[in-house]
């Protein structure tokens, strides 16, 4: 197992592949711990290119993404900043959470992201354009959205958009094992006990626990935790802001784990 093992769900790595082909930026889409960044590590790999990584936020600039001058020595020099460096390297850039960032910050973007696929760094007089085998990937979640920040159709409608989930149980159960060695029938408890608590989401009002959580939980098992202190500390706290969760919720999950451990506890 290496950290870029990637369990597919569905036509993702040839859409992503064709897209690569054809220079086409690609925005994953989908809820946290589902796997995008896991993703485009996997895609960097098998298309043999470096992955640079920008996480956004709303104080990000232009300036933080091309590149500034920078004063070194009395010396006044132009110094890239990671989307340049990215560009001129040929490397999958990956913009993280990219709805996070600023609309002036993005509009940058624009002419890297249609045909011209180039940079225009005005400050530097500079116009980069970018490789073949420069690749723009950017990711947001969706629940995380709000009125105030909505990416623009104008950005949007510039990528080839793949909505990401979580795999089916028994995909995510393989995922549990190869990532945390716990056996099948544990991780099989551990993706029940998330599919209880998704299913019951509706009515919470949570987002849901991810594959990220099970695999943390699935590691502190392999460490010694029992599956109820593992659920409990990985999968069902962190569920709420307060780590407050409702008994509703933490009976649904024990049910899935219980019932299990209860069979288990028969003699063979
Ligand atoms: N399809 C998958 N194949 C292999 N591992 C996965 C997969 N999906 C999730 N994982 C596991 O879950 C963890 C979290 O996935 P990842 O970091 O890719 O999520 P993400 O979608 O980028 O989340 P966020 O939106 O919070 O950044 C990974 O480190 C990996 O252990
Ligand atoms: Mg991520």
């Amino acid at each position: 197992m290496t950290s870029d093992t990637y369990f597919a769900n569905g036509a993702e790595v040839s859409l992503f592949e064709q897209a690569y082909q054809r220079n086409l930026p690609v925005m994953l889409t989908g809820p946290t711990g589902c796997g995008k960044t896991r993703f485009v590590e996997h895609m960097g790999s098998l298309l043999g290119r470096p992955v640079v990584t920008i996480s956004c936020h709303d104080d990000l600039t232009s300036s933080d993404l091309v590149g500034r001058f920078m004063v070194t020595g009395g010396d006044v020099i132009w110094t890239d900043g990671p989307l340049t460096r990215a560009v001129k390297s040929g490397a999958i850039c990956y913009l993280d959470e990219v709805v996070e960032a600023r609309h002036d910050s993005l509009a940058i973007l624009h002419s890297l992201t249609d045909h011209r696929r180039a940079l225009y760094l005005d400050r530097a007089d500079e116009v980069v354009h970018a490789p073949t085998e420069f690749m723009l990937v950017c990711s947001y979640n969706p629940a995380y959205r709000s009125s105030l920040k909505e990416l623009k159709p104008s950005f949007r409608q510039r990528f080839v958009t793949l909505p990401m989930t979580y795999l089916p149980a028994d995909r995510e159960a393989q995922v549990v094992v190869s990532e945390s060695g716990v056996d099948t029938a544990t991780a099989q408890r551990l993706v029940q006990c998330a599919t209880a608590i998704r299913t019951a989401d509706r009515a919470f009002h949570f987002e849901p626990p991810s594959t990220r959580v099970l695999v943390t939980a699935a590691q502190l098992i392999s460490a010694g935790a029992t599956e109820l202190e593992a659920a409990d500390a990985c999968i069902l706290a962190p569920l709420s802001g307060d780590g407050a969760i409702t008994d509703g919720l933490r009976e649904v999950a024990a049910a899935s784990l219980l019932g299990a451990d209860a069979a288990g506890a028969q003699p063979h």
